[in-house]
């Protein structure tokens, strides 16, 4: 069972943390008593954000994840705002999609710099600390699309089963210094992103779905809570699919 405030005074950077699934994640962790650095890349957007956070002492913090310059300065912009990071969700993500045919180099690299590159830059920022310190809690952010591939997602699946290999790595080096790091990978979850897919575009989706509906931003969040928290003190490396059982 997580009690109420099992999380309580603990400052975990949510990046990407103004909406969707990073959103949903930063309310979960922000009910279970931590202190969040909302990260995105408009700091008004993110500051607002922050402000609507259940709690206190919330900041929202402009940066852009795949530039490791700005990644350095903004970790180091919130422990002077809000104490030492003890936990870190690499959750921002993007999609450029196409058929690897037509695929450009910026589509492809884009979206490797983001989604890969991001989470390895704040891993780094973030890393640091949390060994000296002996404590702390990496989540990534994956996706079941980079367990399967995806036809006209070369880009993004590799991308995702990068953040599955990087999780693992991480897991490996830091375990002998108390710090853990895991993945979700979400199946199809409702987000502004899938609410623009047609009636005949979600037929066939909801086919591969055992459990039968989309899943809920809170589904991922609730599990994410978990994960970062002391009830999963024994798991590290582990990708967990949150998918309604498409991936087993
Ligand atoms: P979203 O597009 O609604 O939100 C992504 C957030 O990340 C936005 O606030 C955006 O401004 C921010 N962001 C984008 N690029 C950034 C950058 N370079 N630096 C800082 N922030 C940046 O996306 P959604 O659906 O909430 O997805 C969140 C994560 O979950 C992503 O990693 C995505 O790949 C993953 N995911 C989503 C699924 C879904 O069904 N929605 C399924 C599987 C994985």
């Amino acid at each position: 069972m997580t009690s109420a405030v099992e999380l309580k005074g603990l400052v975990a950077v949510v990046t990407g943390g103004s909406r969707g699934i990073g959103r949903g994640i930063a309310e979960s962790l922000a009910d279970g008593g931590a202190i969040i650095a909302v990260v995105d890349l408009d700091s008004d957007v993110a500051a607002a954000s922050a402000s609507e956070l259940p709690g206190q002492g919330h900041g929202g913090f402009a940066c852009d994840v795949a530039d490791a310059d700005q990644v350095n300065s903004c970790l180091a912009e919130i422990e002077q705002q809000l104490g030492p990071v003890s936990i870190l969700v690499n959750n921002a993500g993007i999609t450029r999609d196409n058929l690897l045919i037509r695929m450009k180099d910026e589509e492809f690299d884009q979206v490797l710099a983001v989604n890969l590159k991001g989470t390895f830059n704040f891993t780094r920022a973030a890393a640091r600390g949390m060994m000296k310190r002996r404590n702390g809690a990496i989540l990534n952010i994956a996706s079941v699309v980079g367990l399967t591939g995806n036809a006209g997602q070369v880009n993004y699946a590799a991308s995702k089963a990068g953040v599955v290999g990087l999780t693992k790595s991480v897991a490996k080096e830091f375990a002998s210094r108390g710090v853990r790091c895991n993945a979700i990978a979400p199946g199809f979850i409702r987000t502004q992103m899938t609410d623009e897919l047609s009636e005949a575009q979600k037929e066939p989706l909801m086919k591969q779905i055992p459990l039968g509906t989309l899943g809920e931003v809170k589904q991922i969040a609730d599990v994410a809570r978990f994960l970062v928290g002391p009830a999963a003190s024994y798991i590290t490396g582990q990708t967990l699919a949150v998918d309604g059982g498409m991936v087993m």
